[in-house]
This record gives structure tokens, sequence and C-alpha cells, in this order.
């Protein structure tokens, strides 16, 4: 029986166990932080802490970070890669990702996102439910990508930027590193990095 490992029993994580369980995953166990008041997390348990998962990471065939903040995701990422985890990657069976497109470890691909030819993802992307990333995208690590958010073709997106739900991105546009882009936002032009945008077309409100 094959066995994965979940970190961050979240509403997210759910969707994650719910994906892996779809696309395979026989086994599935969370840790989470928060035990031990919370033991479960939907139908499935929480069996330890993320220290007790860097001990036992060796006992998993793969393991995936499902917290939503892409800075902590990418820290627990790395943490878990030292200790020796394999780290997986889940796409919905739902969901076509095109085989000239690449995806990182630790990615997340959910139920009726797009992911077209040629794009380049990084590590610990989140491509939650009914995103669209067109050709030719190039994502840094640890990028989030909401539902309902398009890229269009050829965008590009710096590290650990969340691209908020509904927002859309005009082709060939860059946006840099942990930006945030608001719900609904339109970005038509290149967003520097730490910035937050919002509105149509996307202005920055602040850092
Ligand atoms: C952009 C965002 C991060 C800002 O959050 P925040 O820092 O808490 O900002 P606030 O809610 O205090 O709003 C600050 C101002 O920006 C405006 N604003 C916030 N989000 C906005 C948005 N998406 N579009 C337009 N205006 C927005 C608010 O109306 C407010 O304006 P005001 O100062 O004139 O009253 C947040 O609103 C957002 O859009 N998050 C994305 C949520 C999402 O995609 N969730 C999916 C999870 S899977």
């Amino acid at each position: 029986m094959n066995r994965l490992a979940i970190l961050g029993a979240s509403g997210h994580g759910k969707v994650v166990a719910d994906a892996a369980a779809l696309c395979g995953w026989e086994h599935i166990d969370f840790f989470d932080d928060g035990l031990p008041e919370r033991k479960v997390c939907g139908v499935w348990s929480i069996v330890g802490d993320s220290a007790q998962l860097l001990a036992a990471v060796d006992t998993y065939d793969g393991v995936i970070v499902a917290i939503g903040n892409n800075a902590i995701r990418r820290a627990k990422q790395q943490q878990l890669v030292q200790a020796g985890a394999v780290m997986a990657t889940i796409i919905h069976p739902a969901a076509v990702v095109s085989k000239h497109a690449h995806l990182g470890a630790g990615s997340v691909v959910f139920a009726t996102a797009v992911i077209n030819p040629f794009c380049e993802i990084g590590d610990g992307a989140i491509l939650n439910t009914g995103c669209s990333v067109d050709h030719d995208c190039s994502l840094g690590a640890f990028v989030h990508v909401s539902p309902g958010a398009r890229l269009a073709g050829q965008v590009q997106v710096g590290d650990e930027s969340w691209v908020g739900i509904g927002a859309s991105v005009r082709q060939l546009t860059c946006i840099g590193a942990r930006v945030t882009v608001g719900a609904g936002a339109v970005v038509v032009s290149a967003v520097a990095n730490d910035l937050t945008v919002v509105g149509v077309p996307a202005r920055a409100i602040g850092k």
C-alpha cells in the first residue's frame, strides 16, 4: 500500500487529500502542529506534528505540504527535503496538464485547472481549482494561482507570488516575486517585487 503524508491539516489540505486519493494514494496521514487538540482532518487522521513528520519521512512514499502561505510552504518543504522526504506532485484526474508542461516537486493541480504546453512551473506550486495557465508561462517556486484565476500566454510570475481568486493577467506580463494580486484584479502591466495590486486595471495598494 502506498503511503502519503500531508503537512497542514487545513481546508486546502482536505482538497489535496481528496485529489491524492483520486489519483491512487491508498493511505493518507496528516501531520499538523495543531495536535493534540485536533486529531482529524475531514475523514483523515492527524497522526503527528511537523517534528514527528521530519523524523518519519522515510516511512512515506510521498510527502506534500498543504500550507497556503507561500513562504511557510517553502520553508517546510525545504526542511522535509533536507530530511530525505520524497516530495509528491498531485494532479487531480479532472485537471488537464499538457505533456509539454513541467511541474516542480511538491506541486498540486486541482480539478478543472488547465496547464497548457511549454509552461515551466517551479516547486511547491498550488494551481487551484479551475485556474488556467496558458502556453509558455513561467512560474517560480511556491507560487499560488487561486481558483478561477487566468494567466494568458507567456506570463512570468516570480517566487512566492499569489494570484487571487478570479484574477486575470494579460499575455507577456511579468509579475515579480512575493507579489499579491487581489481577487478579481486584471493585471495589464508589469508588477514589481513585493507589491499588492488590486482592481481593473490592477494598481498597487502597498507592500
Ligand atoms: C488584496 C488582498 C490580499 C488585500 O487584503 P488586505 O490587505 O486585508 O486589504 P483590505 O481588505 O484591508 O483592503 C484594503 C483596501 O483595498 C481594497 N481591496 C482589497 N482587496 C481588493 C480587491 N481584491 N479588489 C479591489 N479592491 C480591494 C479594499 O476595499 C480596501 O479599500 P479601502 O481602503 O478604500 O477601504 C485581499 O483583499 C484579496 O483580494 N485576497 C485574495 C483572496 C483570494 O484570492 N482567496 C482565494 C484563496 S484560495
